[in-house]
């Protein structure tokens, strides 16, 4: 089979973005992502190439440059120069970024569309079009508006519809309008081009179930629209229209979506003209190369069916993998320039380092077209919690203390039991970034920092010098390796990051290669901090008015209820809730203890790591109703023994009378940090007795300390069906 030949050349592109508007936030969660893949192929040493190019033609970019009073041209060299600069901000490391308005691209769509006449696969047909009569022009499909005829959402332009994704003609809309004159446009004929896609249809069906890597949710989905049948394709548009004229025609133009995929094809061979190489030769034609788009799911009706259409019919590969991705949403929402979620490139880099977004991207993609969502607060917990807490710290606690005794030199790995359990999880790590499961990669690497953190800990190496320097060093060897193999895998995610760590390792251009435990007699370089708990700049993202009624209510509601336990808050001093690690768990096994009645062990979750803890809930949950629940714990408490069973951490529930209620935090994920505004969580341990000065309550199901609202980067916490309790 095909997918068995092993590729000598990999080829990745992103979809090409329209040259009408900046890049922002939710582009660059395909740029990111794609770009993560791109990285990591070059690590394992694959010759892959990253194309790109703007996306140049069609009714937007005339309707915004005749806006702007310039000619498409200058706008279109405008915007390419700017989404270069955001790109290159947040080191996309394209091979090529080229342009769909180029030479090469109307070669190849003129080669393509005359491939596909010759087969037969090109007619001739008169169609209906709306045309302005005031404005005395056909109106192409964007300079028609009106209600989508499958989904009825209104205000959607005349060929595909936001709101539900499918593709329709402009005389398919409800109500239509033109967007120049605003008047109601009148049906006019003229002639047409139209690709055959409907002859293609058991081809199609056949290449879409014969390829095991496209994602089955997809396949499924496209798979239904050939069963539903598929209409033929109008590849052109009367002028005028900012594309490319069809051969042979005075005033007719390709359809944008027709040269736009092909500006793969273009960029690629832009790339390849630099290098004495041939696109077709190289890459298109070639039976030694991959093709792999990521794309967005709005456009997947496009890059599933007209492209390998085009492409098999006119004797280009096919792709061998398309990686599509969900939306982004911020704070739970669709973006909205109102609320002011609509962030641009150059919005976000005005407040934080540009890869907390890579590492934020990466922490929460998974191979699904799930959307994913960028909540501010949990951006900047995760950053110091997992980036600066975890991994920063280590790599400078190990590397410094190495640096202070050893005069930075590492010595032997001795303990080759744990080098060698560590190595394996370090394969799970790569098997997630092949699977494109960054978020399990994300994970497992946060573990083994974890695992790194804890060994330093218990080796105690400031202790373990005064009696056996030797011993000492090996233990830091073992470290300075995990350090160097963390750098490595976090090399897709976070290039200049790693590459500082690189310099302080003293080793040059890591690979995958390089990971390993034998790192050994090896001189470093000099260790510094490089990054420290930082603020992120969000609050001037407003709320809609929605969120403000919503905080007035809960605000009013927090009033009364301040002045119902205000007699508390005096009477008991509230302890620090900064002494406190609070953390969201999930519950995954759950047992009776042997020897107590009162107790459960229960096996937990906690996002990088799994834990055990024993809790007196015997008399209230049963073992099966607790598994799968998100609970809190107290992460940071001194490890006890309880009847003979290892606790390590005390989860939260409110008591009243006889009711005892678990503290529950059911959207957010393992290891969400649980915080109130303002306080930075523990990373020290403490005791049960430190625990208990703090006083936290549960208020007509809400989890207070000192009138705030406990809350992890989600969503708030809650003790159901708690009226007034304090939580132990
Ligand atoms: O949807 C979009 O933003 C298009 N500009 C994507 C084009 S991808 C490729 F086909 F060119
Ligand atoms: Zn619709």
């Amino acid at each position: 089979m095909e997918a068995d030949r092993p590729a000598k050349r990999i080829l990745v592109t992103s979809a090409l973005p329209y040259a009408n508007g900046p890049i922002h936030i939710g582009h660059l969660v395909e740029y990111i992502q794609t770009d993560i893949h791109v990285r990591f192929l070059r690590l394992l040493g694959k010759d892959v190439i990253y194309c790109c190019a703007d996306d140049t033609h069609g009714t937007p970019i005339s309707i915004k440059a005749e806006q702007l009073g310039i000619r498409p041209e200058e706008l279109i060299a405008q915007t390419q120069k700017e989404h270069l600069e955001d790109f290159s901000s947040f080191h996309i490391s394209f091979d090529s970024y080229y342009s769909t308005n180029s030479a090469e691209n109307q070669e190849y769509a003129n080669k393509i569309f005359g491939e596909l006449k010759q087969k037969g696969l090109i007619y001739q047909k008169e169609v209906e079009n709306f045309y302005d009569e005031k404005e005395h022009r056909f109106l192409p499909d964007r300079y028609v508006k009106g209600e989508c005829p499958k989904c009825g959402a209104k205000d959607q332009y005349g060929d595909v519809c936001e709101a539900c994704g499918s593709t329709h003609k402009p005389t398919d809309l409800i109500n239509p309008y033109s967007v120049l004159s605003k008047t109601k446009p009148i049906r006019k004929k003229s002639m047409h081009y139209f690709f055959r896609l409907s002859a293609l249809s058991e081809k199609l069906d056949h290449w879409l179930r014969g390829n095991s890597k496209l994602q089955p949710e997809i396949v499924n989905y496209v798979g239904n629209w050939i069963k539903e049948g598929l209409q033929d394709w109008d590849i052109s548009r009367d002028g005028p229209y900012f594309g490319f004229r069809i051969p042979g025609e005075d005033d007719k133009y390709f359809y944008v979506w027709l040269d736009a995929p092909i500006g793969y094809i273009s960029s690629t061979q832009h790339w390849c003209r630099q290098h004495g190489l041939d696109a077709e030769e190289h890459y298109w034609k070639s039976r030694d190369s991959r093709i792999i788009h990521f794309i967005g799911k709005d456009i997947m009706y496009f890059h599933f069916l007209f492209w390998p259409a085009m492409l098999m019919e006119s004797g280009f590969n096919l792709p061998d993998n398309l990686v599509v991705h969900g939306f982004l949403t911020v704070n739970g929402e669709k973006m909205s320039k109102s609320r002011g979620t609509f962030l641009t490139a150059k919005d976000f880099l005005r407040r934080a380092d540009p890869e907390f977004l890579r590492y934020y991207y990466a922490g929460n993609l998974s191979h699904s077209i799930n959307d994913i969502d960028l909540n501010f607060q949990d951006l900047q917990e995760r950053i110091n919690t997992e980036l600066v807490a975890n991994v920063a710290n280590f790599f400078y606690r190990v590397l410094s203390f190495t640096h202070q005794n050893f005069q930075g030199t590492t010595g032997k790995v001795k303990d080759t039991k744990t080098a060698t359990a560590w190595s394996a999880l370090f394969g799970q790590v790569k098997e997630a970034f092949q699977s494109f499961e960054y978020r399990e990669a994300v994970k497992r690497i946060m573990h083994l920092s974890t695992l790194g953190n804890r060994y330093f800990q218990e080796k105690e190496p400031w202790k373990l010098i005064k009696e056996d320097r030797e011993e000492t060093l090996s233990v830091l060897t073992l470290c300075v390796n995990l350090v160097k193999d963390l750098t490595i895998s976090l090399k897709p995610i976070l290039p200049v990051f790693t590459a500082a760590i690189e310099k302080q390792l003293n080793l040059k251009e890591l690979t995958w290669k390089d990971l390993d435990f034998r790192l050994e007699g090896h001189r470093l370089g000099t260790p510094k901090i490089i990054l420290r708990p930082t603020e992120i700049i969000f609050d001037d993202i407003k709320e809609d008015k929605k969120d403000k009624q919503d905080k007035k209510d809960r605000q009013d509601k927090k009033h009364s209820q301040d002045k119902k336990h205000k007699q508390d808050k005096t009477d008991d001093a509230s302890g620090d809730f900064g002494l406190l690690n609070l953390k969201v768990a999930e519950v995954l096994e759950a047992k009776e203890h042997p020897d107590a009645d009162r107790l459960l062990v229960l096996q937990i979750d906690l996002g990088e790591e799994q834990r055990q803890l024993v809790a007196g809930i015997r008399k209230h949950y049963r073992p099966e109703e607790l598994v799968g629940r998100h609970i809190v714990i107290v992460a940071n408490l001194k490890e006890a023994t309880l009847r003979g069973k290892k606790s390590q951490g005390m989860l939260l529930a409110g008591q009243e009378g006889e009711k005892l209620v678990l503290v529950e935090a059911p959207k957010s994920r393992p290891g969400d940090q649980v915080t109130v505004p303002g306080i930075t969580p523990n990373q020290e341990e403490i005791t049960i007795d430190d625990f208990s000065t703090v006083k936290i309550l549960a208020l007509d199901g809400r989890v207070l300390w000192d009138g705030k609202e406990l809350r992890t980067g989600t969503e708030p916490l809650r003790c159901q069906g708690i009226a007034r309790s304090r939580i132990g």
